[in-house]
């Protein structure tokens, strides 16, 4: 792996910050100085300032997301983040983005070419979120959702949709657009009074208080991998 990346698995920098350790001089690759293209393989010898540098243990947690805690890991105005509510070492960091006000389960991990998978569209992981809306969407509706809807940045792919009470939707969909479900029921004239999901790539919250989070437990994490 790039000799930034390595850095950045071993929680010593962002990797834009390992560039400039590296710029500075301050990183030795089994006793020479790294340059930015370095690639650097577990059996070679880091040191930054002299001080070895060893791979962080790939780390995977499930999180709980309680409303009020915004998905980032720093927030410029200061709010709590996912990040708070989880250990500080090893460093992980959310797969992807829920709304602040959205509760649900969130994916942590260091496992950054995993985490990139994840996000990419091409792997359709599924996503099932129930949404309290404002009025009662009739079956036209419904069949709009499932079928796609115009918004902004194109038409949504077909999504399972289900009710599950007057005013609660369940929607399942693989595609993870900015504000997607919100913009999606806005979209058909009932805006998302509370939003929670409830699924990601077959992950659950079941058994986890908002705001705890657990390791996976190894079959998962093959599972993610697969
Ligand atoms: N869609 C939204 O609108 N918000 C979320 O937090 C997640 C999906």
């Amino acid at each position: 792996m790039r000799l930034n990346a390595y850095l950045a698995r071993a929680g010593i920098a962002s990797r834009r910050g390992a560039d400039d350790l590296i710029k500075a001089g301050r990183v030795l690759v089994n006793g020479e100085p790294g340059q930015l293209n370095t690639f650097v393989e577990s059996r070679d010898r880091v040191t930054v300032d002299g001080t070895p540098v060893s791979l962080q243990r790939l780390t995977y947690l499930l999180l709980h997301k309680p409303a009020g805690v915004v998905t980032t890991a720093r927030d410029p105005q200061g709010r709590p983040t996912v990040v708070d509510l989880v250990p500080k070492e090893p460093r992980v960091v959310p797969v992807g983005r829920l709304d602040a006000d959205t509760t649900g389960v969130l994916l942590m991990t260091n496992d950054g070419p995993l985490a990139h998978r994840l996000a990419h569209p091409r792997y359709e992981i599924e996503k099932v979120y129930e949404a309290e809306v404002g009025g009662r969407p009739a079956e036209d509706v419904l069949r709009a959702l499932r079928e796609g809807v115009e918004l902004e940045d194109g038409i949504t792919a077909p999504a399972k949709v289900r009710r599950v009470g007057d005013h609660r939707i369940e929607l399942t969909i693989h595609e993870g657009r900015n504000r997607q479900v919100k913009r999606m029921f806005e979209a058909v004239g009932h805006p998302v009074r509370s939003l929670h999901r409830s699924l990601y790539a077959g992950l659950t919250v079941q058994g986890l208080a908002p705001g705890k989070w657990r390791p996976l437990t190894r079959a998962e994490i093959q599972r993610l991998h697969s």
